[in-house]
């Protein structure tokens, strides 16, 4: 747990803007008094409130994102939420490492690119992950390989720049109804109460944010189990004085 973040009067740079999650995270910043909102999507967003800049961001391209740094002067709360899912069966690793270059070395090429604002402001991380983080769902077993992988940086990351003032929070999301999870004949929460517990997670300053009513029901488990408790002890061992991350 952290002091948590109210994003009113707050800078945010939210990516994959266009659709699904990431439009919902967008309007909910909005709606809870956002100073300004930098939307990133791979192509051009139809925008018309003034408090959003749209930015052209693929995250797998380092070009495209040290292009976006040089027009963002101030930043608060980076929410990586770009992400793709494809099904398949491991028994193409090209397919994983589509997954891994999105999922996970997308974050982390935002993150090092951004940092040094997010230094300035003491600000937040917010990475979107998966209940399929946890335990694989076998149906995309290359999607949940990166969502695991990207769980893991992002409890690294956690305990790296907890000596800068920069606290990281991963979001364990459950069934959302958007285009990813189309094909998936389950109960799914919207996309706009995700964005509303999300915002409302990372006020509290959990770590780990559940926003929706099938991750909800296993955070009281996470929070008090054995992984939780071990996390806490290996992050004890950086040390926490002069921490020069780039
Ligand atoms: N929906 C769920 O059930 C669910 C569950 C757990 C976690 N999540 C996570 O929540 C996040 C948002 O998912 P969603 O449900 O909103 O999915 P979505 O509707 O499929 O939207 C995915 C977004 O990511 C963007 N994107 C994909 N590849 C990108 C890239 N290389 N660079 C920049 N943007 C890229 C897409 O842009 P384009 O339109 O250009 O493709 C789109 O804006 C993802 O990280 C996902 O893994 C979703």
């Amino acid at each position: 747990m952290t002091n948590g973040m109210n994003v009113a009067k707050k800078k945010v740079l939210i990516t994959g803007t266009n659709r699904g999650i990431g439009r919902a995270l967008v309007n909910e910043a909005l709606k809870r008094g956002a100073k300004h909102v930098y939307a990133a999507a791979r192509g051009s967003q139809q925008i018309t409130d003034e408090r959003v800049t749209p930015l052209i961001i693929d995250v797998t391209n380092a070009s495209q994102i040290q292009r976006a740094v040089d027009k963002v002067d101030a930043l608060d709360l980076l929410i990586n939420n770009a992400g793709i899912a494809f099904y398949d069966d491991l028994t193409n690793p090209d397919v994983v490492e589509q997954h891994l270059a999105v999922n996970l070395f997308g974050p982390l090429r935002m993150t090092n690119a951004f940092l040094p604002l997010l230094k300035r402001s003491k600000g937040a991380i917010v990475n979107n992950l998966s209940l399929v983080a946890l335990a694989a769902l076998p149906m995309i077993p290359a999607y949940s390989v990166s969502k695991a992988a990207a769980f893991n940086m992002t409890q690294s990351l956690r305990a790296l720049l907890a000596a800068e003032g920069v606290s990281v929070h991963g979001v364990v999301l459950g069934p959302i109804d958007t285009e990813m999870s189309r094909g998936l004949e389950i109960p799914k929460a919207s996309p706009e109460s995700a964005a509303a517990g999300i915002f409302d997670g990372l006020e509290q300053g959990e770590d780990e944010i559940f926003p929706d009513p099938a991750s909800e029901s296993i955070a009281e488990a996470w929070r008090s189990g054995a992984v939780k408790a071990m996390e806490r002890q290996f992050g004890g061992f950086v040390p926490q004085t002069g921490a020069s991350r780039a």
